[in-house]
């Protein structure tokens, strides 16, 4: 068992991070064949031009391993040392087992507990909560933070108001101990189940199990009211900000790059707004991944620790909203 690390001059941070992509494109101009739709309307309405769609032979577990190992590779941590991994995604491989275990497995972290939780585009703001929770108290010493989703599995290409937006991919986060001038340094979490009615896939589970009217009415397919999503989506994520901020005892000018998830540019471009940043410090991936689900996050830190979009000891404030409804924020030093 890890010694705790709080007041020991540690605390829980992120140790390295990876992200994985399809190579396969769809564009705004190849959705245009499938629905009537048009690259102008996708564009203006969602700042989306092209999503990464995953192979027919491949599963979620394929690019969740990817990203693990890319980020205990840029953590410098064998995958023996790991105590527990999670896997947040709404499109696992399979029921059960979970993706988590079949990741361990292919690993080969033969020491790590492994399980999925599910908190839809929030994933890895849960994830990294419970994971800071583990490292802090002692329980764990390194943890590894997957969120995964093949969204096309579960997207409905006759429907013009969803297929647009959503795209495959996944992210990873090492969290461990770091000096504690470092890491993790506020979190805020939230859940309203009454909003789940605005976004959620009916079928596949105990109340519709799959049956042939069951696909026959499209109901293996995500459903989405989009105004209500959106108004939900700024107003959670605003409140998350801020209370991570208060509880940090930061200010905005304290934070060196926004990584907000990455559903629609308007969204991301109203919370920029109402906290007064310039772009250069926001980051956004929605133009070429679309809407990855959990993993929107996790990609988007990793791209811009890779691009030098911020540096080791500056403050990333990552923040999330998805299905549930669920939101959260996490203000970290790097
Ligand atoms: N192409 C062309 N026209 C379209 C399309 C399309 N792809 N989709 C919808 N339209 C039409 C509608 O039919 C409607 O036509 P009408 O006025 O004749 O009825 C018109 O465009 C406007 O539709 P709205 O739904 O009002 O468009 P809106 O500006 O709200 O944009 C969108 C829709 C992009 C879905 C937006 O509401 C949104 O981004 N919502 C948030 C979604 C979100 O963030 N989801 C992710 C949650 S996180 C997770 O867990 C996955």
């Amino acid at each position: 068992m890890a010694q705790n690390g709080v007041g020991f001059g540690m605390r829980a941070g992120i140790l390295g991070t990876g992200s994985a992509l399809p190579k396969k494109v769809l564009t705004n101009q190849d959705l245009e064949k499938i629905v009537d739709t048009s690259d102008e309307w996708i564009v203006t309405r969602t700042g989306i031009r092209e999503r990464r769609i995953a192979e027919a032979a491949e599963a979620t577990s394929d690019y969740a391993l990817l990203a693990g190992q890319r980020a205990l590779a840029s953590a410098g941590i064998q995958a023996e040392d790991l105590d527990m991994i999670m896997v947040s995604t709404v499109t696992p491989d399979m029921l059960f087992p979970s993706t988590a275990s079949l990741v361990q497995d292919r690993l080969g972290a033969t020491h790590a507990a492994a399980f999925d939780l599910e908190a839809a585009c929030t994933g890895f703001m849960y994830g990294d909560f419970l994971a800071s929770a583990l490292v802090n108290s002692g329980q764990c010493r390194y943890v590894l933070v997957i969120s995964a989703d093949l969204l096309s599995r579960i997207t409905d290409y006759e429907d013009r108001s969803t297929c647009v937006l959503f795209g495959d991919g996944a992210g990873a986060a090492v969290v461990g101990l770091v000096p504690e001038d470092k890491g993790f340094l506020s979190f805020h979490l939230g859940s309203d189940g009454a909003g789940g009615k605005f976004l959620y896939m009916p079928g596949g589970g105990s109340r519709m199990p799959a049956s042939e009217e069951s696909v026959k009415s499209r109901q293996h397919f995500l459903k989405m009211e989009g105004q209500e999503t959106f108004k939900y989506a700024v107003r959670a994520m605003g409140v998350s900000v801020e209370r991570v901020l208060s509880d940090a005892h930061l200010d905005m000018a304290d934070v060196d790059l926004l990584v907000p998830h990455q559903a629609n540019i308007r969204i991301i471009e109203a919370i920029r707004n109402r906290l007064h940043l310039d772009p250069a410090k926001v980051m956004y991936t929605i133009e070429k991944y679309g809407n990855t689900s959990a993993s929107s996050i996790p990609i988007a830190l990793d791209e811009a620790v890779k691009q030098g979009k911020v540096h080791p000891g500056q403050v990333a404030l990552m923040v999330g909203f998805g299905a549930g409804m669920t939101w959260g924020a996490i203000a970290v030093r790097l």
